[in-house]
């Protein structure tokens, strides 16, 4: 079977995707590995030197290639912002599993990898409130598009990935 994983930056969809790939015995695509390949350089790079518009066209056929595929599919924080990927999600017979973190969680996440999320902090020089603030701006248009695309959602906070995917495949 199929199954879709959206969150946002650092909700840990890339672990726990690949918890979900072991257990189900099946391929774990990752959607932003997708789109470097496809592009022939890293996500930073990519938006440094085409900028957001040619990453977001670029995810949009990557998903649509990756939900033809029977995987596990861990998506990009940012794949609910376009109309057509809600659209491609909400057909797709997989289920879409939302992980859910608090702004705090995510931010320290976020900040433990210095300059691998262009949207929120590209050269890695925000402390942890000013990236909580970013966080929480961008989770407050998010949170309701998330809301439209998911099936189940799974709250993260302080759980390891195990734990996490353990409670998906228990509700599948
Ligand atoms: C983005 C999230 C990133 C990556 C790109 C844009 C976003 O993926 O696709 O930097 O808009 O939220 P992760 O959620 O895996 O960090």
């Amino acid at each position: 079977m199929s199954l879709v994983l959206i969150g946002f930056m650092g909700s840990g969809k890339s672990r726990v995707g690949r918890e979900l790939a072991r257990l189900l015995s099946c391929p774990m695509l990752d959607l932003d590995a997708r789109i470097e390949e496809a592009a022939r350089c890293s996500i930073p790079e990519l938006f440094l030197s085409r900028g957001e518009a040619a990453f977001r066209a670029l995810e949009t056929s990557e998903l649509r290639r990756a939900l033809g595929e029977e995987a596990v599919l861990s998506t990009g924080g940012g794949v609910v912002t376009r109309e057509e990927n809600r659209e491609l999600l909400r057909e797709s017979e997989s289920p879409v599993v939302w992980l859910q973190a608090s702004p705090q969680v995510l931010a320290e996440r976020i900040r433990s990898e210095p300059g691998a999320r262009p949207l929120i902090d590209g050269q890695g020089l925000l402390d942890l409130e000013q990236t909580a603030r970013r966080v929480r701006a961008l989770l407050e248009v998010r949170g309701p598009l998330y809301e439209q695309c998911a099936t189940m959602r799974v709250q993260t906070d302080g759980r390891e990935p195990e734990a996490i995917a353990a409670e998906i495949m228990s509700a599948l």
